[in-house]
């Protein structure tokens, strides 16, 4: 595909932003950063001033939409809005450059579909899809678009996560042989925010999938690094970091299996669909022979008075090392009469999202769960304005070889999703306890039943 047609407005560069789903995380994140680069435009020497605008908007009802339009006044562009079941090829008629994804988890695949068959760059919120056959069809439709299709795992910016894989890569950690991780929600997650699309979900594929991918990311297999973008701005020919064919993290280990149990009874029925909380197993092997395990552990049923928003922690242990971190134990604990810890919380986590007043006076908003967001973004711009258009190619192949977010190397974590719902539904069928295999000799990923000897092929190809 030639160069994408952007607006320009006076010459200047512009990406029109189209938003699905406008609920908890566009508050959080997305709304925050929109308004942030309304104010300053976005801007690096590589692709000067662009600017980001939020053009159009698509959710269910529009009552969000009705109220963000209120609330942000001049903060935000003058954006349409569109409602209904499947609002996303008017959003899309609307005239947009980019569509951002945030609809429920199940929602995600239509949505990302529409928008990269029309040839538009997709960010998708955490987990991507929840099937690897959808997950092939987004990727071959990017490739086939020239466009970019990414998905947000914000815990891969936090300052803790990117210090543990610089340890990994620079060998200062050495052969993870496993660990643990937990997320526990609280209830009003499960109780009221999801309350319109709960039923038949459980907490894993929300959030047990931050953890699934720090893991799989941080320890996987090597893979190319390419130098910051900047590098594309002086002319140079995409090189690649040192960091190539050394062995990024593990030593190309693969995933092997999962089991997955859980609990019902508080959300729904104690034999139905609806799941309150759910343990997860992971194991990859290494072609020594050794496996790496990992254990993680969910739940949207926790007490709503937490000291914290979510109860965070990992464990990760080494031939030569531990790794011990707790995602809201961060230092800071307050307590304030009345408003501690409903209102407020006890032990916020500020690195992630917190609002400021800032030294010099302004309010602003940041963390990791902006900043990548805002790098999405950057990428987008990389790739559109970082240089003349008859480059535009290997600036595009340069962006899809950031693995962090790139869809294509999301597989083994919408493996372990599909393999999780997988094992659940079983479960929830009157037949616990099985184990999903990877490329053995059935297939990609097979389903055996606890105490069957046949597999049941959720995915043929190769994981
Ligand atoms: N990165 C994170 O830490 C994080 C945190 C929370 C949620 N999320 C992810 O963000 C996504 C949304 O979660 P949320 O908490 O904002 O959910 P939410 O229930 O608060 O909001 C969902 C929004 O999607 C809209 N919607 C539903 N069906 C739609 C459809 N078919 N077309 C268009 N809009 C539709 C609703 O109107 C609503 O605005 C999920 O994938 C979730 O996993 C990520």
């Amino acid at each position: 595909m030639g160069r994408m047609e952007t607006t320009k407005t006076s010459g200047r560069p512009r990406l029109r932003v189209g938003m699905v789903g406008l609920g908890m995380i566009f508050d959080d994140t997305y709304r925050p950063v929109f308004e942030q680069l309304r104010r300053t435009g976005l801007f690096r020497r590589d692709f000067g001033l662009v600017e980001v605008e939020l053009s159009a908007v698509a959710s269910r009802t529009g009552a969000r939409a009705q109220r963000l339009k209120q609330s942000a006044g001049a903060r935000l562009a003058d954006f349409a809005s569109f409602i209904g079941s499947n609002p996303v090829p008017e959003l899309i008629e609307h005239g947009v450059d980019v569509v951002c994804v945030a609809t429920p988890d199940d929602r995600h695949f239509e949505a990302a579909c529409h928008a990269l068959s029309a040839g538009k760059h997709v960010l998708i919120e955490k987990p991507s899809v929840l099937h690897l056959r959808e997950l092939d069809e987004l990727v071959s439709l990017a490739r086939q678009k020239g466009v970019l299709a990414r998905v947000v795992y914000h815990k891969l910016a936090d300052p803790d996560h990117k210090k543990l894989r610089t340890h990994v890569v620079d060998g200062v950690l050495q052969h993870v042989n496993n660990g643990y991780c937990s997320l526990l929600e609280p209830k009003q997650i499960s109780g009221s925010q999801f309350a319109e699309w709960i039923t038949g979900r459980n907490p894993g594929t929300y959030v047990a999938v931050h953890y699934i991918k720090l893991i799989d990311f941080t320890f996987g297999p090597p893979h190319p690094q390419p130098l910051a973008p900047e590098a594309g701005a002086r002319g140079e020919n995409a090189p690649l970091s040192p960091l190539e064919g050394r062995g990024v993290g593990g030593e190309g280990w693969r995933l092997a299996r999962v089991q997955a149990t859980g609990q019902r009874g508080l959300v729904g029925p104690a034999t139905g669909p609806t799941w309150d909380s759910v343990q997860l197993q992971v194991v990859y092997a290494y072609p020594d022979g050794r496996e790496a395990a990992f254990d993680i552990h969910t739940s949207w049923v926790m007490p709503d008075n937490f000291p914290g928003y979510v109860e965070q922690e990992v464990q990760f242990r080494f031939d030569n090392g531990i790794w011990n971190a707790h995602q809201r134990k961060r230092g800071v604990e307050v307590a304030i009469e009345d408003r501690t810890p409903n209102e407020l919380k006890n032990t916020p986590n500020h690195h992630y999202n917190g609002t400021f007043l800032e030294p010099w006076g302004e309010r602003s908003q940041r963390g990791y769960g902006l900043e990548v967001i805002e790098r999405f973004f950057e990428e987008v711009a990389f790739v559109e304005f970082g240089g003349p258009a008859g480059e535009r190619e290997r600036r595009l192949e340069q962006m899809r070889a950031l693995h962090y977010s790139d869809l294509s190397t999301d597989r083994n974590t919408v493996a372990i999703v599909q393999a999780m719902e997988a094992l659940l539904s079983e479960h929830a069928a009157g037949r616990p306890g099985g184990i999903v295999k990877v490329n053995d000799e059935g297939g990609g990923l097979v389903l055996h039943a606890a105490g069957s000897t046949t597999g049941t092929v959720l995915y043929a190809g190769r994981v």
